[in-house]
């Protein structure tokens, strides 16, 4: 005991891979519990730059256990090549440290090809997805037509690489728990993406709040520590969509946020549409997942706008902006008295303690605040 839960609290990519790869030392098991390769979780640290899409960011720390989760959809290939992405740069990836449910669901080639034929024929009313297949694989889950991890051996090419990874996740982590280890569940794309809570049909197709992080492992409830939400300073969405805090592209300060905080899709590399940090959403998000801790994230990216924008009850309060760098600061107190204002204001305005403020993509650009 305990679990603990990152979950990106927004339209995802809020940095939860940063997150996860800091924490990961404090944990005995990292575990993915749903979505897919529709995923990219970037890492910055001493061993360089990595892009995961599946295998969960704690693979980084030699010592932890990951775990793909019984709730993924996995595309063998993009494993494969992840896997062998991964060892060339030096990464362990063995069945000693990477175990993947025998209950998750196989994306398959039709997959992919009935993912990107849906979005054609959707003209106006596109979704946007990532074209990996997530979307009908999910659908020939929950059809009960789908293949799982425990059916590889029926593929020569992969059950061959694969085979030796698949195993019980549930019991795995059970028995972790029961020796009193500690396990980080690593959330995938974020609360509004989630199919059922998410701005539907704008959505991806999975449970990425805190119900799928139950199911999505077998865990129980009682087994939950701490439920971090990770939010940016601001706001992102890539793909289509609902987004009532965008700031429209005639505004220079949309530029400024996408350039600055080099806003572009981990995994389509997708300009991501960027806006002001929205309340009425981060309520929603707090209230769906039960987070405890939040984490706010790229508040550099902030550094140098005159004013802040924060929409409240489909209105927007501004706040003074700050002239002075944030980038890099590892001491709440070293923050521009601005700065320090904003992050109180939305911890008074989301009730909900903030533990964390990052200041940069790497490990030690970050703030731990009481
Ligand atoms: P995830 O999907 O939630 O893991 O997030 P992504 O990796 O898709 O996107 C977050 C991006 O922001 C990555 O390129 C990170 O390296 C970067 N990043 C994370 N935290 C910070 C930060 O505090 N400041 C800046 N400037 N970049 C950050
Ligand atoms: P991470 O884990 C941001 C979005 C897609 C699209 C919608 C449905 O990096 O935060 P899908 O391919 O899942 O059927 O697409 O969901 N989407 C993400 N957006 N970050 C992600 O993951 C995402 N995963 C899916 O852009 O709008
Ligand atoms: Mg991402």
């Amino acid at each position: 005991m305990p679990a603990d839960v990152v979950i990106g609290g927004q339209w995802g990519d809020e940095g939860k891979g940063k997150i996860v790869d800091l924490m990961a030392s404090d944990y005995s098991a990292v575990a993915r519990f749903s979505g897919g390769n529709n995923a990219g979780h970037t890492v910055i640290n001493d061993l360089g730059e990595f892009k995961l899409h599946l295998i969960p960011s704690g693979i980084l720390n030699r010592k932890i256990k990951c775990v793909i989760g019984n709730g993924c959809v996995v595309d063998p290939a993009v494993l494969i090549e992840e896997m062998e992405n991964l060892i060339n740069t030096g990464v362990k990836v063995t069945p000693e440290n990477l175990i993947i449910s025998n209950k998750a669901h196989i994306i398959m080639p039709e997959h992919i090809k009935l993912d990107n034929k849906q979005e054609k024929e959707r003209e106006d009313l596109k979704i946007g997805t990532t074209g990996r297949g997530i979307g009908p694989a999910y659908m020939d889950k929950v059809a009960r037509n789908g293949f799982r991890m425990e059916d590889i051996s029926r593929w020569p090419e992969w059950s061959e690489k694969l085979s030796k990874f698949v195993g019980d996740t549930q019991k795995l982590l059970r028995s972790k728990l029961g020796k009193k280890e500690n396990i980080l569940l690593e959330g995938a794309q974020g609360a509004l993406l989630d199919i059922d809570h998410g701005s539907y049909p704008f959505v991806t197709s999975s449970n990425s709040t805190i119900g799928g992080a139950l199911t999505g492992t077998g865990l129980v409830p009682a087994d939950i520590r701490n439920i971090i939400g990770i939010f940016k300073a601001y706001a992102t969405r890539v793909g289509e969509g609902p987004f009532p805090s965008e700031i429209p592209k005639t505004e220079s300060v949309a530029d400024y946020i996408l350039k600055k905080g080099h806003e572009f899709g981990t995994t389509t590399g997708r300009e991501r549409r960027c806006g002001w940090f929205d309340l009425d959403s981060a309520y929603y998000s707090i209230m769906t997942n039960g987070f405890n801790k939040i984490a706010i994230m790229k508040l550099d990216v902030l550094d140098g706008i005159k004013e802040i924008k924060v929409l409240k009850n489909d209105d927007y309060i501004t706040l003074p902006g700050w002239d002075q760098s944030t980038f890099g600061i590892d001491d709440y107190s070293k923050l521009p008295i601005n700065a320090i204002k904003y992050i109180e204001f939305l911890e008074e305005e989301l009730n909900v303690g903030i533990s964390i403020i990052s200041t940069g993509p790497e490990r030690n650009q970050t703030i731990f605040k009481s």
